[in-house]
Parts: structure tokens; C-alpha cells; sequence
């Protein structure tokens, strides 16, 4: 049996339809039933900019509608440039502080695309907010009902140190997005010897946050060489950002491309 590779780096930056049509709908709910407002958005890219602790169980679709397809990107990049196709099947994925699920997404698309038709995935979310694996479950549905049995996902109620201590499971790719940033230094070294360990028994381990000043964002494998890129990436797809019609917009989105209310 050949494995498929990857593609090398590409370029492309989008998300799928499907997963544009699923946010823009979660999120166009959410604004209709309060949720998400143009004072939310504003409040929640200001805790982000000063890196101050953000309510996800209040906010849950505010960095949703901020974040999610930045971090769908960046994500989409660091696989594609870091992950190492694997022999088994199936394809398993863990993202831990998953939130709405742009990594777990991201490896969805980019590993289904990469490997031989038919190839099944299990993803897992793991979070210790239930609003934020609510999204994510709301998000999967059309993924689910495309693949059917191929795509299973599982969303996991819990602490991300306490989940990888307590799981014996084993992961091809276990994916960690924006998580330590969130977290108290010594959790956050509790956390990176936690991944240290899967990754020396073989579990391919990839890590995006925050970069040094001046470095955009970092993503790295456990044990390799920590590389950066610059964001915003070119040809990022934001597509579902036209249907919510709020004014404050992520700010990675040229205003000039969409309609925004006066
Ligand atoms: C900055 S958000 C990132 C969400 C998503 N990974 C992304 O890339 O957009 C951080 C997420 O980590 C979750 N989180 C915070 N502390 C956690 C912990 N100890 N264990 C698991 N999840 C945690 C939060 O609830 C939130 O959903």
C-alpha cells in the first residue's frame, strides 16, 4: 500500500465551503440570539491584543468570528509544512484547547486531502469549555454527514494536561493551537513535558502560538527547529465574514473587500 504525501507547500489558505457555510450560519445564529455583537468583538480583540484572559464561555463565538479562520491558516501551514504522513490507519488527531476546532478542522482537510481516497479520521477536541465544544460540534455537522462513518469526531470535556496524563490513546498528530498561552507558566511547563513525552514515543506534535515580539506567529515540532511566518498569509478565505455584517472585522481582513455597515 503507497501512502500519498502531502502536498508541499502551497498557498492555498482557504476554507473549505462547507466549513465557511457552517461558521457563517453558527455565527449568524449567534448574533441573532445575542451572542455575538459588534461590542463583543471589539472587547474580545482588545483582551487578545493585551493578552488578557478571555471569557469563552461568554465569548465563545466573539473569537470565533475573530479567529477562526487566522487560526483554520495557520494551522493549514504548519501541517502542511511539518507533518510527516503516516502508515496507519486510521488517521488520529487530537487538538487540545481545541475551542471552535480550526486545527481540527485544518488537519481534516489538509490530511484528508493528503492520503488515499477513503481513508478514515478520527478527531478529537479536547476543552475545558462546553460552549466552545458546543461550536465545534454545530461546525462538524456537514463534515459528518458528508463522510459519513470515515470522519468520526469526538469532543471531550476536559483539562488538556489532565486528558493526556490520564489517556493512554495514541495519536498521529496531536495539534495544539493558542493553548499555552492561556496557560500559567508552571501549568504550561506541566503541559510541554506532557508533549515531550508523546512525542519521544513517537506522536508527531505541533505547536502554534504566539511568536517573540516581531515574529508573527510560531509553530514548531516538539523537538525541531521553532519556525515563524508572518501573518497575515496571502489568499486567506473569509468568506462567511460577509453574511454576519458586524462592522468590527478581524483584523487580518481587508475592509475594502466587504460590505460593512455604516
Ligand atoms: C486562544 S483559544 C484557542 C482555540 C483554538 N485552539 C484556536 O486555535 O482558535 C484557547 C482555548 O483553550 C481552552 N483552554 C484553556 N485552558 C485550557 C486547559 N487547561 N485545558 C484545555 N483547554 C483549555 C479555552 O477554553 C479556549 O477554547
Amino acid at each position: 500500500m503507497t501512502v500519498a504525501s502531502l502536498p508541499t507547500h502551497s498557498r492555498r489558505l482557504s476554507m473549505p465551503s462547507w466549513l465557511s457555510a457552517s461558521l457563517s450560519t453558527a455565527l449568524e445564529n449567534a448574533r441573532r440570539g445575542g451572542r455575538l455583537s459588534d461590542e463583543r468583538a471589539r472587547a474580545v480583540r482588545a483582551i487578545v491584543e493585551s493578552v488578557g484572559h478571555v471569557d469563552y464561555v461568554r465569548d465563545a463565538e466573539a473569537f470565533a468570528y475573530l479567529y477562526f479562520a487566522a487560526n483554520f491558516a495557520k494551522a493549514q501551514q504548519a501541517i502542511l509544512r511539518l507533518y510527516r504522513p503516516s502508515l496507519s490507519r486510521p488517521i488520529r488527531v487530537l487538538d487540545l484547547g481545541c475551542g471552535a476546532g480550526p486545527a481540527l478542522f485544518a488537519a481534516s482537510d489538509t490530511l484528508r486531502s493528503g492520503s488515499e481516497p477513503g481513508t478514515n479520521l478520527h478527531l478529537a477536541g479536547v476543552d475545558v469549555v462546553t460552549q466552545q465544544l458546543e461550536l465545534l460540534n454545530n461546525l462538524a455537522a456537514p463534515l459528518l454527514s458528508e463522510h459519513g462513518h470515515k470522519v468520526r469526531v469526538e469532543t471531550i470535556l476536559s483539562d488538556a494536561v489532565t486528558f493526556l496524563e490520564q489517556t493512554k490513546g495514541s495519536w498521529d498528530l496531536i495539534v495544539v493551537s493558542y493553548l499555552l498561552v492561556e496557560l500559567a507558566p508552571r501549568k504550561r511547563r506541566v503541559l510541554q513535558a506532557a508533549l515531550e513525552a508523546r512525542a519521544r514515543a513517537g506522536t508527531q506534535v505541533i505547536v502554534i502560538d504566539r511568536g517573540e515580539a516581531g515574529t508573527g506567529t510560531r509553530y514548531s515540532r516538539l523537538q525541531g527547529t521553532p519556525q515563524a511566518f508572518q501573518y497575515p498569509p496571502e489568499g486567506l478565505d473569509v468568506h462567511f465574514l460577509e453574511s454576519i455584517g458586524l462592522r468590527t472585522l478581524p483584523k487580518s481582513t481587508k475592509r475594502d473587500r466587504f460590505h460593512v455597515p455604516a
